[in-house]
């Protein structure tokens, strides 16, 4: 049985989760749900970072504890995830026991290996983003994502001695092209590396909602530097070493591409200095967008993914994200879309086959489904499609390989509309036509399962077959020719309602 884990940035819980959130943690939902299909064994971990100056302002302003504050939004995070039917394996959050556990022992390794020094950091500063910019980079002053004034600040601090860890990640940049995708993302994480690479602040003594540095109480870490062990805390560094050995050299991270210089810089060095690998690879994706500009807590801009779900029902929801917006490069993101989307591919083309098939096989054969048949038309472009779907499963492209089975969809209701079997006298020809369309029904259910867990289900349900998803072995299962009929298919409302 292979390995797989797939991780999510871990949420900042200053304020709610809003549909760009959801995008990350659907992705890795469903690439998740992919390998479970595939037998694989998986470890999905999300959770919410809770440390930081951020987070204490935004304790403030409301005039309640951190921790009271942190207790509030992270489990507002785990109502949305429960609500979108994300099945993650561990919730993590930074102010757990066996994070700050963990994150002692890491770091006092590093420090013991002589990579941490004390010295002074000076600098501008933006608290949304928990990150430090210089003058080039800001604009007029601002930070150039939030647009938030830059904080002027100098503190003695440790410093993590990031430019010895330069020669070590270039070699390792140049041994694993594929780390990161996409490509441009490597690129630009590597030009970053090879143009030099300075020391970074780690630690700080101004305020105390952080983790206390183990060898000095006086200062607490800086929340990304504690952060990025969350992914280590999880899989069970220096508290479970087979949960660790298991996993972590098959580690998927996923993130936005506001968070690469953490990930693909800072990361890997950190993981060289306290001994155990890099992950194996990290993904990054672009921004929602509303109207040009990034969905954002601070911005007015923000859409709850729960409304959208109320209106357009789970299944619906956990398509049109995923296929709307591919993963990889920004979208815009828009209602009207979601709703074109929604009538066209779920109420027109996938809906509407279902109905069709179950309304023939009651009307001309007694409700009762015919076999599929060995030698159809569409047996070749449905196992070309499905070749297609499960190379872009297994290249984490989830978008495409819905766009290869909604090709499997659109040419079976086209090959419906040629030979018009409600047209047809009862007999083998109507049989052949509906167990081959039932086939394709089957087929299509167990690749769409993965991003539609229950509209998967259900529809195996009004097919008339009882397969549990959890316990197929996947290469057998989607092989043309397993639907042999002599059950009753279910008529029901249709699968998928269209939006006015
Ligand atoms: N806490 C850090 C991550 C630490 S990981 C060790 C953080 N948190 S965050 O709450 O700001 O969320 C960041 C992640 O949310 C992004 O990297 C991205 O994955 C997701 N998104 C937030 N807004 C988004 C969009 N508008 N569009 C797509 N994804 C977005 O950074």
């Amino acid at each position: 049985m292979k390995s797989f884990c797939v991780t999510t940035p871990i949420y900042y819980v200053n304020d709610a989760p809003h549909v760009g959130h959801a995008y990350t943690t659907l992705h890795a939902d469903v690439f998740a749900r992919w390998h479970r299909l595939m037998g694989d064994e998986v470890f999905f971990l999300t959770g919410t970072d809770e440390h930081g100056l951020k987070i204490a302002e935004a304790a403030e302003k409301q005039g309640v504890d951190p921790q009271a504050l942190t207790d509030v939004t992270s489990q507002r995070f785990k109502d949305v995830w429960a609500k979108l039917l994300i099945q993650y394996d561990d919730f993590i959050r930074t102010t757990d026991e066996r994070h700050i556990k963990a994150v002692k022992a890491f770091t006092k390794k590093i420090y013991d290996s002589g990579y941490i020094v004390k010295d002074t950091w000076e600098g501008l500063y933006c608290i949304s983003c928990e990150s430090n910019y210089t003058e080039a980079e800001s604009e007029n002053g601002l930070c150039p994502i939030h647009k938030r004034k830059l904080e002027s600040v100098k503190e003695d601090n440790y410093f993590f001695k990031l430019s010895e860890f330069e020669d070590r990640l270039i070699k390792y940049y140049s041994e694993n092209p594929k780390w990161i995708e996409p490509e441009t993302k490597y690129n630009e994480a590597f030009s970053f590396i090879k143009s030099g690479l300075k020391d970074i602040s780690i630690t700080r003594s101004s305020f105390d909602w952080g983790i206390s540095v183990p060898w000095d109480e006086t200062q607490v870490f800086y929340v990304w530097f504690e952060a990025l062990i969350n992914y280590v805390t999880a899989l069970g560094y220096e508290s479970d070493s087979s949960r660790f050995s298991n996993f972590w050299p098959n580690t998927v991270h996923l993130i936005g591409k506001e968070i690469t210089r953490f990930h693909c810089v800072w990361w890997p060095a950190m993981c060289m200095a306290a001994g155990i690998d890099p992950p194996s690879k990290i993904l990054v994706h672009g921004w929602l967008l509303v109207k040009g500009e990034k969905m954002s807590k601070s911005g007015l801009n923000k859409i709850d993914p729960s409304e959208l779900v109320d209106e357009f029902g789970l299944d619906q929801f956990r398509y049109l994200l995923i296929k709307g917006s591919p993963f990889g490069p920004d979208s815009e993101f828009s209602y009207e879309e979601l709703k074109r989307r929604n009538n066209s591919d779920l109420a027109n083309n996938l809906g509407n086959l279902l109905s069709r098939v179950v309304a023939v096989v009651h009307s001309k054969c007694d409700g009762i489904s015919p076999k599929c048949s060995s030698d159809s038309e569409l047996k070749q472009d449905v196992e070309d499609a499905v070749e297609a779907a499960v190379l872009s499963w297994n290249n984490f492209a989830p978008a495409d390989a819905l766009e290869a089975v909604w090709n499997m969809i659109k040419r079976t209701n086209f090959y419906l509309e040629k030979y018009e079997p409600w047209k047809l006298e009862p007999g083998d020809r109507i049989n052949a036509i509906m167990g081959d369309s039932l086939e394709v029904l089957r087929i299509v259910s167990i690749l769409i399962s993965p991003v539609m867990p229950t509209a998967a289900c259900d529809m195996l349900r009004r097919i008339g077959l009882k397969i549990d998803l959890k316990n197929v072995d996947f290469n057998e299962e989607i092989r043309w020719g397993q639907y042999l009929g002599g059950v009753p298919v279910i008529k029901d409302v249709p699968l998928f309602a269209r939006i006015k």
